[in-house]
């Protein structure tokens, strides 16, 4: 059974977040959006930010963590700010290459799904992602995410296009 366990992120993981963030955005074709030129927020940013989403009810990052407390994984959900969609927040994932196909990707959405709906206020979860990436969309499926629809060539990345597929997740019934 591999050894990583799963929290919340505080201000004192900035640095750790940031150095996991950079090892993925340098790793070609990655899954994600980021690249390796792409900006990424400073530490004293990311404190900030993780200080303010310690009392959110809709926005948090979840770490997965090895036995030596390092960053293996982490995921993003991101609330809505707005009275009109604060009950909506989307994700972004990435593990570790080394840590990948060992259940810590499906270990971090389902605390981001708990925590979605111990928070009370969340009732869609959604997500993008690149329609190429089975086992990402497999994780989402198993843990009830539906496809919602093709953004054809929404992405340009290792020099050719990629179609998103949307997917979204129900917390509770909407009225
Ligand atoms: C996508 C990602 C977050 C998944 O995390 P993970 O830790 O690798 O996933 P898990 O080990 O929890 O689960 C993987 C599942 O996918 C399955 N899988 C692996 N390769 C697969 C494939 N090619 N097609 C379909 N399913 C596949 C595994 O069998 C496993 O299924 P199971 O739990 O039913 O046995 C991780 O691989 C990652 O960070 N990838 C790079 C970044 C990325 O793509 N992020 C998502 C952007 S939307």
């Amino acid at each position: 059974m591999p050894d990583f366990t799963i929290r919340p992120a505080g201000p004192d993981d900035a640095a750790e977040f940031l150095r996991h963030r950079r090892m993925i955005a340098r790793e070609p074709n990655n899954g994600i959006i980021q690249g390796p030129d792409d900006p990424l927020p400073t530490e004293a940013e990311m404190r900030e930010r993780f200080a303010q989403t310690a009392h959110s009810a809709n926005s948090v990052t979840m770490l997965a963590l090895d036995s030596d407390q390092h960053v293996i994984g982490l995921a993003g959900l991101h609330g809505g700010s707005r009275q009109a969609n604060r009950h909506t927040a989307t994700i972004g994932i990435a593990v570790s290459p080394e840590w990948r196909g060992q259940g810590v990707g499906t270990a971090l959405m389902q605390a981001i799904i708990d925590f979605a709906r111990q928070g009370g206020v969340l009732k869609r979860l959604e997500l993008e992602v690149i329609s190429t990436n089975e086992r990402a969309i497999h994780v989402y499926r198993k843990l009830g995410f539906v496809p919602e629809g093709l953004h054809r060539r929404k992405l340009f990345k290792d020099g050719q296009f990629h179609d998103n597929l949307s997917m979204a997740l129900f917390i509770a019934a909407l009225d």
